[in-house]
């Protein structure tokens, strides 16, 4: 097993990264310092994973709230349910919430114990690929607007982190490869090195090569980490985070939350935001020709929504936390390795990019 820090001071906390983790008692428990436990998982998860968890807390009183499946779920409504749970049964506010699941139930869970009572413990087991890199790690708490992916949300830590790879055996190819998108996120953003790692390593991490898949995660995991130190609250680095992420989420949005997963939506995302990098003079052709080739390789669309006009495009970048005075900033590469920090976009190359963009 190996243990990353997220190092926040008295925030601190670990990530648990190895094989067979759900089956380590202590990993939970040491980690618990309640005796009432939510675990919050959804319907797809719970048959899977959630009596492991829970065959450690015999001691604790626990009680469960497993919620729907899906990124259209992300919602108000969801988040009610675990405040209703944790009123009905007089949960304190030294209660412990566990969020076992993907990006999805780690969100919501996290933006519940955000709440509840103005805070509550919690710990991360996420289950996807993309929660294990990526939206785990960091804090970041919340859920979907009809008119905005993720604009209701706090900034919210968990205590600890548990990522066993095994529970990646029972996860879909798509599910799969929409992770990948976010793992390769980090090669572009500051780490050149990592992305010729992936172009060298997509097809054993497309195999299911579990040290593969463990360097992938522990390395994505360890960039999260010092971004996250860096930049807690995203007034600067952090926002490095979202490159393709303005793009992606006016596809999810668009296209109705759950038609594009996040991943697909930040893999397209990305080659458009290449495209307006290079429309900028600050890309060459081959990063974005390197760029493409390798989400391609992942078995992820590049092509951008047919059914998305520009107009709505445009409107629907305009609904992002990026943004300051209602302008659209997008984080922009300089080179593969090199992301630029959120930078205004005139309207204009953006049509452009829009525009003549493959559909
Ligand atoms: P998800 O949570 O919807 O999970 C994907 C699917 O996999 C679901 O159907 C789920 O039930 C299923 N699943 C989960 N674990 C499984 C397993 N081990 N075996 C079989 N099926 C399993 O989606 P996701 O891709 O994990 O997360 C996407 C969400 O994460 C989005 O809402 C996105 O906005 C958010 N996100 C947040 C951050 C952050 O920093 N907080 C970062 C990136 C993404
Ligand atoms: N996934 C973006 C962030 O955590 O900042």
């Amino acid at each position: 097993m190996k243990t990353l820090t997220v190092a926040l001071n008295e925030r601190s906390y670990p990530i648990y990264i190895g094989k067979d983790l759900l089956k380590q008692a202590d990993l939970l428990t040491g980690h618990i310092k309640s005796k009432q436990i939510v675990v919050v998982t959804n319907e797809t998860v719970a048959p899977l994973y959630l009596q492991t968890v829970l065959q450690h807390l015999n001691e604790y009183h626990v009680e469960t709230v497993i919620l729907h499946d899906g990124e259209q779920f992300k919602t108000l409504d969801s988040v009610n349910l675990i405040f209703d749970k944790l009123l009905a049964c007089k949960f304190s506010r030294n209660a412990t919430l566990i969020a076992l699941g993907g990006g999805v139930i780690g969100d919501m869970g996290g933006f519940a114990a955000a709440c509840y009572q103005r805070g509550i413990s919690f710990i991360q087991i996420p289950t996807t690929l993309l929660a294990q890199v990526d939206s785990s790690v960091g804090g970041k708490t919340g859920v979907n607007h009809v008119l905005g992916k993720n604009m209701i949300g706090a900034f919210y830590q968990p205590q600890a982190v548990i990522i066993d790879v095994d529970v990646l055996d029972t996860l879909d190819d798509r599910q799969f490869k929409a992770g990948l998108a976010e793992v390769i996120k980090y090669g572009l953003i500051r780490d050149l090195p990592f992305f010729e790692w992936l172009e060298k390593n997509i097809d054993a991490l497309l195999m299911r090569d579990k040290t593969a898949i463990t360097y992938a995660i522990e390395h994505s995991c360890r960039t999260k980490a010092e971004i996250v130190v860096a930049d807690e609250h995203e007034g600067g680095v952090r926002a490095t985070l979202n490159l393709g992420h303005t793009f992606g989420h006016a596809i999810e949005t668009g296209m109705g939350y759950g038609t594009y997963l996040h991943g697909e939506a930040v893999a397209i995302g990305t080659c458009l935001a290449a495209n307006l990098s290079h429309r900028k003079g600050l890309l060459n052709d081959e990063d974005v020709g390197r760029i493409i080739a390798l989400f391609k390789r992942t078995g992820l669309l590049v092509k951008s929504p047919a059914e998305l006009s520009t107009e709505q495009f445009i409107d629907l970048m305009s609904v992002d936390k990026k943004n300051v005075d209602g302008e659209i900033r997008v984080i922009l590469l300089e080179a593969i390795g090199k992301a630029t920090l959120p930078t205004n976009i005139d309207n204009f190359s953006l049509m452009q990019t829009l525009q003549t963009y493959e559909r």
